[in-house]
């Protein structure tokens, strides 16, 4: 992340610490933390939990919201908790502070992602500050864009930023391998709605309307009938057959373009690849949503292993770690977090007062 003059608008909910002397360490903790909930995360399960120790804060994978059934490496989990991470380390450069990041630190600690921490101060750049903008207001799109293309030199910057977290972003442009993605898609979402735990998952992940849950994907976040794209890139079947979900707003019924079609992949298929690639996941979709650009996001055909190894083998670039569609589109879709109190704690444990001295 380079570096620029703080401006004064910041996104609502997240109000920088006030007052004429520098914030203190537990309300610098309390302002990443408030931030960095509003990463993506599979099914929303927000698969994290913070400690805060002075000058440092500490990012754990959360075990217990893992995904046993669709995601038994905890692949996706890392993904998610590496998205966290990069909002994390957004939000100390958004005060002006230099992150110094570790990413798995220590080999015993399998779950504890990353430790973050602060000494330096270095204005935060505009590129840093717009980016820092979208956080709670980017949302996952799902359904199809408008036919407008996207220009070639935001998709350049899209995957040179990728490269910087150590991810690859690949435009799958011709028709033929869009082709090939969208049925392996279909493969995979049929498979995956036919395996009754997997429906048993997804659905303890997907509450029913009027639920006060504060994770899971909620029926205001998907349409309730989606009119389709061209080609056809199937959904997840988040309302499991009762109908929930928006009312679809704007252009006809019918199928529309499916977008840019991309892949998120990475040369190594370790956990530090996965977090590295939950990294460029979240800069890519803060990018795209400066830009007003939205992305819809496809994780079924790669948590089929025979399908996911034949993307590797049959469209290159190393191992597949999320599918993505890119495009322009009015989004109305709402999605709901759990307080950062309830996730972040002090280093001997206890929870973290986010305003105190
Ligand atoms: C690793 C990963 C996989 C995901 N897979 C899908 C998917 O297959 N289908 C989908 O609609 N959304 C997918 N999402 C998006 C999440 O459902 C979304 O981030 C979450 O519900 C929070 O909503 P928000 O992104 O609008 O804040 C995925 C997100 C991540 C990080």
């Amino acid at each position: 992340m380079d570096t620029l003059p703080v401006p004064a608008a910041r996104p609502a909910g997240l109000e920088p610490p006030t007052g004429a002397e520098l914030p203190t360490a537990a309300e610098l903790a309390g302002y990443v933390v408030a931030a960095a909930v509003w990463a993506p995360s599979v099914h929303n399960t927000q698969p994290w939990w913070f400690s805060a120790d002075g000058r440092e804060i500490s990012l754990y994978a959360d075990a217990g919201r893992q995904l046993p059934v669709a995601d038994p490496r905890g692949r996706e989990m890392l993904i998610s908790c590496g998205a966290a991470l990069f909002t994390a380390r957004l939000a100390l450069r958004s005060l002006g502070y230099v992150p110094e990041t570790s990413v798995l630190p220590d080999p015993r600690q399998p779950l504890l992602v990353a430790r973050v921490s602060w000494r330096r101060r270095a204005a935060a750049t505009g590129y840093e500050q717009r980016l820092f903008g979208q956080v709670p207001l980017r949302r996952t799109h799902r359904g199809g864009f408008d036919p407008l293309p996207l220009a070639p030199e935001f998709l350049t910057a899209l995957a040179e930023g990728a490269m910087r977290d150590g991810a690859m972003l690949r435009v799958i442009a011709g028709e033929g391998d869009r082709a090939v993605l969208a049925a392996v898609t279909e493969t995979a979402e049929q498979a995956l709605r036919a395996d009754s735990m997997y429906a048993r998952e997804l659905a303890s992940w997907a509450p029913a309307p009027g639920s006060t849950r504060r994770d899971g994907v909620p029926y205001t976040a998907y349409p309730a009938r989606s009119g389709g794209t061209r080609p056809h890139f199937a959904g997840r079947d988040f309302s499991h057959g009762h109908g929930w979900g928006t009312a679809q707003s704007g252009p006809g019924a019918g199928p529309r373009s499916a977008g840019v079609v991309c892949l998120l992949t990475t040369t190594g298929d370790r956990p530090v690849d996965w977090v590295n690639a939950g990294q460029a996941l979240q800069r890519a979709l803060l990018m795209g949503a400066t830009c007003g650009v939205a992305a819809a996001l496809h994780s079924q055909p790669v948590e089929r292993a025979r399908l996911r190894e034949f993307i590797r083998t049959q469209l290159g670039g190393g191992y597949p770690q999320l599918l993505l569609r890119l495009g322009t589109v009015i989004q109305t879709a709402a999605s709901v977090r759990r307080p950062p109190a309830d996730v972040l704690f002090a280093g001997g444990g206890e929870h973290l007062s986010m305003g105190g001295r």
